[in-house]
């Protein structure tokens, strides 16, 4: 693992938009692993200003979601689908068949799960996987006790995640989906790259028992000190307690 840490937000944001912009010069059709939630808003709008200021090109592109709640329609104000589009999507040039999210009103989820997964595959697999980091230690929506070979499925939420995305709806915990699609912690570890991001003193702990702690499905971003090429990038406050 490769810990860079720095004093602000906004520097995190442009060391993993520079790290993003150089793999994406030297491989056009690069494959991403994309993330939701607050920390990676800053990169997708930093790659949107490289877009549309230096011309930097997605049309080869490929992106596959890390996860999407299951039992909201694609087009619910809060979907990941509604996120990836405000936050990214709409603003660059990476083709509309190329963009794979999980489908959260997938009826044989069991077949969708394995279709993902063999999507990932024939892209030629993810070639850089950025990641949030949940309070307690998810990546994707793998919650603690997750098996760390797991591979795309349904998860149920942890009520510490209820909790914490509940100001997305409306503030009410039970309006939040309690089950998601996700990327399974296997799936994740065959990325080529990992790019950890998280920003915020709420994140320290987490990232602690992540970068420094025992590998435990108990802590299901622990499993990325045994991936060869792991970047973690983290301001000061989330770096608090290392
Ligand atoms: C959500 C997402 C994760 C994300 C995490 C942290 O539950 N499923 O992919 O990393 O929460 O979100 P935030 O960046 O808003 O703190």
């Amino acid at each position: 693992m490769e810990v860079i840490i720095q004093p602000t937000y906004a520097q995190l944001v442009a060391v993993s938009a520079g790290i993003i912009r150089d793999a994406l010069l030297k491989k056009p059709n690069l494959v991403l692993g994309l993330a939701t939630g607050s920390t990676p808003i800053g990169l997708y709008e930093a790659l949107t200003r490289m877009h549309k200021t230096e011309g930097l090109d997605f049309s080869s592109v490929t992106t596959f979601n890390l996860d999407e709640y299951v039992g909201i329609p694609p087009n619910h104000p809060h979907s990941y689908h509604t996120f990836m589009a405000t936050y990214f999507f709409n603003a660059v040039n990476i083709p509309t068949e190329n963009r794979h999210i999980p489908q959260s009103t997938a009826v044989a989820h069991e077949e969708f799960c394995e279709q993902y997964e063999a999507a990932i595959v024939n892209a030629g697999g993810i070639d850089i996987q950025v990641l949030g980091i949940g309070i307690d230690g998810h990546i994707g929506f793998n919650e603690p006790s997750s098996s760390l070979g797991s591979r795309t499925r349904i998860k149920t939420l942890a009520q510490s995640t209820l909790k914490a995305n509940a100001s997305h709806f409306g503030g009410t915990v039970n309006a939040v989906p309690k089950m998601a699609i996700t990327m399974g912690v296997g799936t994740i570890m065959e990325a080529k790259q990992c790019l950890l991001l998280a920003n915020g003193e709420s994140k320290a702990e987490a990232i602690a028992h992540a970068v420094e702690g025992p590998i435990t499905a108990e802590v299901p971003a622990s499993v990325l000190q045994m991936h060869p090429r792991t970047v973690v990038i983290i301001d000061e406050a989330a770096a608090a307690q290392l």
